[in-house]
């Protein structure tokens, strides 16, 4: 065992150790999330990994301290990790801002004093959206591209070039004439449109991802994944801008003809991109683009107004940090002050517990806010946000109002930290954090009580009857909303009682809208086919985190009942147990599923639930790979990213379909499934000749076996 380092702190007793644990978890949480989700460290770097050292010191010293919930299974401190570093040729600097239409004149006047031009003679001058995103700094040599950088601080910036490969919008290649001499930055900006934005939140929520709180937080997430797989299956977009160094003469003598340029090159431009010829004409595009922000689909935050003469541009230079030949006009901050009158859990179909804040409705940005999001618990203790406080809301582009904090100035006497709930407030059952996939502390509060929780009731009855867990066919989600909501199926067990309250039932599913004699008959007859699922399909269809279809075919391998594993992960409970042990030791099972399992298996809500759909189903062996599908016997090598299934999943699928699954290719692979950012086993299928076909349509196959 490690023997605790000597830090400034002395070995504590157990209970002052457990104390200081939790404390830093908390802590070393909450900085984890600035740094990664946010990308906005808090503390330095150096201060950080203390944390983590003293962290590791007291699990060294006490090894009960290292439960699944704990941070040291964390793999790769990542804020040692960093990227490579770029030094940029022309640094990147900033913008001065305007905030007054007022100041449009203010800014020519300057420009033409500098310049000592007289009043009437002609000065124009481009307005294009200042997007919301990170600016990237993209080197061309002979044509390709050959780095990508982060602004960073302006003089040096990360290498993100392989990440940067994987956004379509960006050409890899650039052809014009003279391309093979060349050598040059092309600048923009790298962005997120709201509905890929909104999907991605989606797709995390249902994985137990991070969320991300704007379209540019998760734009810099994305790009800044140590893993380019991440950042390829994350849609981003890029418009170009501006330019960095450049060898040899400019191909135009105009900001706009450089910007037309960048578009002949194959660059995305901004489309409200304007030459204007005074304050009055760019005081005219601000509002159109200002009126048009709502619709655009991404994040601006103000027009840059830039004189449209590159010889100008020369001679006008730089102040300081930012150039004298440009400005950005900012929008009015949306931001405004307002009452928090209540913060409401709500319960997502995942189980999630999201806290809501009910404000005072206030208009900001032009819109009437009444609620606003505040994440999650670690959220609400940072920001210290409570119940009665005034509180400032922002409204950025289209998303979800957040609120950013209160204003302690007018925090009412008697106001009480929040306390987050551990119960669900759905259902009652306990609510609890855990550990995410990659046994990160998990930021989200969740409902223990899948089975019984109203909220999640409906989800997971479709889950149940889905085509990888008990396939009932004629038990469409279409169905078991209509069941769910007139009350006749609140359950699994109540699908196998379905057929036996029928007659009681009026009017009987026969008569009902939508159903037959026919089809209420098919219908209990596939339900009674049922009766006897094969362990690992029931068992994936009881909807337990982290027990999609491979885990639960690694469970039933090992317990072969449905008893023994419950037995077992009932007894599971303390992190210590040896029943804990005997989870944990299975093949492929982590102490994350560990856990997960424990905790299902041990909520007293969901034991009524399981005896009583015990009662109804027998759940047999684990059922046998099949032979009668389009792969059986066939070799499967999945590369690059899949954006609709997990990996885990897709693997399971095709070996539930009798295919095996190979990591590389050879002259023996059937069949390859390349998915974006796939590399070097995509070209070797290639030149092998073996059949390489896409995400959707491995999913056509999937689906069809
Ligand atoms: S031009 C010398 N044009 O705003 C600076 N910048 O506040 C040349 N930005 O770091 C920048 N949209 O990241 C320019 N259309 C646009 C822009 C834009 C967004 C960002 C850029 C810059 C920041 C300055």
């Amino acid at each position: 065992m490690p023997r605790m380092s000597k830090t400034a702190h002395e070995p504590p007793d157990k209970d002052t150790a457990r104390v200081e644990h939790a404390r830093l978890g908390a802590e070393i949480g909450r900085h984890d999330l600035a740094y990664h989700r946010d990308d906005a460290p808090v503390i330095p770097d150096a201060d950080y990994d203390a944390l983590r050292r003293r962290y590791e010191a007291l699990e060294a010293a006490f090894p009960e301290l290292r439960t699944p919930g704990s941070l040291s299974g964390k793999v790769g401190a990542a804020p040692a990790e960093k990227f490579a570093k770029v030094t940029h040729r022309v640094p990147m600097l900033s913008l001065s801002n305007i905030f007054d239409v007022g100041e449009i004149g203010e800014f020519f006047a300057r420009v033409r004093r500098f310049l000592s031009l007289s009043e009437t003679a002609a000065l124009a001058v481009t307005a294009e959206p200042k997007i919301d995103g990170l600016s990237c700094s993209l080197r061309y040599e002979a044509g390709k591209l050959v780095t990508a950088a982060t602004r960073g601080d302006g003089f040096e910036g990360e290498d993100v070039t392989a990440n940067v490969r994987t956004i379509a919008e960006i050409p890899k290649v650039l052809r014009f004439d003279g391309a093979e001499t060349s050598a040059f930055d092309v600048r923009g900006e790298i962005f997120m449109l709201h509905e890929d934005f909104r999907a991605l939140n989606l797709r995390q929520e249902e994985a137990g991802g991070k969320i991300f709180a704007n379209p540019r937080n998760a734009a810099a997430g994305s790009l800044r994944q140590l893993d380019s797989a991440i950042t390829a299956a994350r849609p981003l977009c890029f418009f170009a801008y501006a330019w960095g160094d450049w060898q040899g003469p400019l191909p135009a003598a105009t900001q706009y003809d450089m910007a037309q340029w960048f578009s002949a090159c194959g660059f995305a431009v901004n489309p409200l991109m304007r030459r204007c010829a005074n304050a009055v004409e760019l005081a005219e595009h601000y509002r159109r683009i200002e009126a048009r922000r709502a619709t655009l689909g991404y994040d601006i935050d103000g027009v840059v107004y830039k004189i449209d003469d590159l010889a100008f541009q020369a001679r006008l230079g730089f102040v300081s940090r930012a150039p004298r030949w440009a400005v950005a006009h900012k929008f009015p901050a949306e931001q405004a002050a307002t009452r928090l009158l209540d913060i409401e859990i709500q319960v997502g179909r995942t189980g999630a517990l999201t806290p809501v804040a009910r404000l005072q409705p206030v208009t900001v940005g032009g819109v009437v806010v009444s609620n606003a999001t505040l994440h999650n618990a670690d959220e609400i203790a940072r920001k210290d946000v409570r119940v009665g406080d005034m509180v400032l809301v922002q409204r950025a582009g289209d998303v979800i109002p957040q609120v950013l904090g209160p204003v302690l100035s007018e925090r009412p006497s008697g106001a009480k930290p929040y306390v987050f709930p551990d119960v669900c407030p759905a259902c009652g059952s306990a609510a609890r954090r855990g550990v995410d996939e990659k046994g990160e502390a998990d930021v989200v509060t969740r409902c223990t009580g899948g089975l019984v929780c109203p909220a999640q009731a409906v989800e997971r009855l479709k889950h149940f009857c889905s085509r990888n867990a008990l396939d009932i066919e004629g038990l469409g989600d279409k169905q078991i909303e209509l069941f769910f909501n007139e009350g006749l199926v609140r359950t699994p067990a109540d699908i196998f009682t379905l057929e036996a309250r029928d007659g009681a039932m009026t009017p009987r599913l026969a008569e009902r809208e939508g159903f037959g004699a026919l089809s209420a008959a098919n219908l209990f007859a596939s339900i009674a086919a049922r009766r006897a699922p094969p362990l690992n399909r029931f068992l994936f269809g009881l909807g337990i985190r982290y027990i999609g279809e491979t885990n639960a075919r690694r469970l039933a391998r090992h317990f072969g009942t449905f008893a023994a594993l419950r037995a077992c992960a009932g007894a599971a409970a303390d992190p210590l147990s040896e029943a804990r042990a005997e989870i944990n030791a299975i093949e492929g099972i982590g102490p994350v599923v560990a856990e997960a399992a424990a905790e299902f298996f041990g909520e007293p809500h969901n034991q009524a639930v399981l005896d009583a759909l015990l009662a109804q189903v027998t759940p047999t062996q684990m059922e046998a790979a099949r032979k009668d599908t389009a792969i059986a016997g066939q070799t499967l090598v999945f590369t690059g990213t899949l954006e609709k299934m997990s990996r885990d999943e897709a693997k399971a699928r095709a070996e539930s379909m009798g295919a095996k699954v190979s990591g590389s290719v050879s002259a023996k692979t059937n069949l390859v499934i390349a998915g974006p950012g796939a590399g070097s086993k995509l070209e070797k299928a290639r030149a092998l000749g073996v059949r390489v076909i896409t995400e959707d349509e491995w999913i056509v196959i999937a689906d069809g076996g």
